[in-house]
């Protein structure tokens, strides 16, 4: 729910739980506003959190906050961050006493449009990430667009790269408005990253997901469109991880959509145009991806071992037929996957 006043949003929420049996987690990179009661007169515990710190030894230390306060069953936990920290107190809150109730307050762009909503969990483990969680929904996310105003512009164009995703797979039938999400998307000023102006186009972003998730919460089929542009985009992301400079999500992601359209157009005949936008998006704003030819080898390696990847050498694959036509489980020879890495390279 999009919220412009944090309190309001919060009250009926609280309303449900006694005032000792509410806890909060936050990232204490970020500021809480001070005026929003529900956030600042509970029980509070300020995290330092990183995508290493999405571990075992993180939630364990939620845990014995929870215990230190008598957190029961009926006890409610508040997550006030990005993804990293939504996702470790969801697990938290999922495992602890059998589960209790929890509320995200997503604070990045990429928490409110993607880590927030869906109902995943969870935290890395022995180096592999997300391995270890479960599905457990928030019973609130309440998104407050104001945090974006202290978001540094990578973290804003990372969560902007989820949404053209978004927009990519949307149906064509236009959500709050007589146009397309994707041409929206494409007409937001990345210059400005006003936070009022992406508002609506956050709202849609949302609802798609949600209209996504509730037909397929375990992603048996339909949800796996989500993953457009992911296969490539973990691959780039993995390698960046292992060559010690990593790529932020969203940029490996806005990555591994050109690579993921082009194959589209070469293997379905999605037209051209929407890989161009996107390129030129990519050019003016992300820059280019900084893996070389020689990379390719490794990468397609890390596809083939992919945990979505169940075929041994071909890779499973989301591609479109157009904008708006996602089509799940294209599986793409390696010779294929090669030639849209030596496209990606060559812009
Ligand atoms: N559960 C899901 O469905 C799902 C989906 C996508 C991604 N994820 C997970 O989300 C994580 C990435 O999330 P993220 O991109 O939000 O990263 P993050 O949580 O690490 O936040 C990015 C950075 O921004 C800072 N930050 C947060 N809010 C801020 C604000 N308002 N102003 C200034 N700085 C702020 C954080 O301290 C951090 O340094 C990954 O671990 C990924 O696996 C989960």
């Amino acid at each position: 729910m999009i919220c412009t006043d944090l309190s309001i949003a919060l009250a009926p929420i609280l309303a449900r739980y006694d005032k000792d049996q509410v806890v909060v987690v936050y990232d204490e990179n970020i500021s809480l506003p001070t005026g929003v009661a529900g956030l600042t007169s509970h029980s509070i515990y300020g995290l330092t959190v990183s995508e290493t710190s999405k571990s075992l030894e993180t939630v364990s230390l939620i845990w014995d906050f929870l215990f230190e306060h008598g957190i029961t069953r009926r006890g409610l936990l508040i997550a006030v961050g990005g993804g990293v920290l939504t996702d470790l107190c969801g697990f938290a809150a999922a495992t602890y006493k059998r589960g209790i109730d929890y509320v995200n307050i997503p604070t990045t762009l990429l928490s409110m449009v993607d880590a927030s909503t869906g109902g995943k969990t969870g935290i890395n483990y022995h180096g592999l990430k997300n391995s270890i969680g479960l599905f457990a929904p928030p019973v609130a996310t309440l998104i407050w667009p104001s945090w974006l105003k202290t978001l540094p512009p990578k973290q804003f164009l990372s969560g902007f790269a989820e949404m053209l995703k978004t927009g990519l797979i949307a149906d064509q039938r236009p959500t709050t408005n007589d146009q397309r999400l994707f041409d929206r998307l494409l007409q937001y000023d990345l210059d400005t990253m006003d936070s009022d102006a992406l508002t609506p186009l956050i709202a849609d972003c949302i609802a798609v997901k949600e209209q996504i998730v509730t037909a397929d919460p375990h992603e048996e089929g339909i949800r796996k469109t989500l993953n457009f542009g992911h296969t490539f985009g973990h691959a780039l992301e993995e390698l960046s991880h292992a060559q010690g400079s990593p790529l932020d999500h969203g940029f490996a992601v806005l990555y591994g959509l050109i690579a993921e359209l082009y194959l589209s157009v070469v293997k379905l005949s999605c037209p051209k145009e929407p890989l161009q936008q996107l390129t030129q998006v990519m050019l003016h704003y992300y820059g280019k991806p900084q893996c070389k030819c020689s990379d390719r080898d490794k990468l397609i390696a890390f596809m083939q071992q992919d945990k979505k990847n169940e075929h041994a050498t071909d890779i499973n694959c989301t591609l479109l037929r157009e904008v708006g036509e996602p089509l799940i489980n294209q599986l793409i020879t390696p010779q294929e996957a090669a030639e849209a890495l030596d496209y990606l390279f060559s812009l």
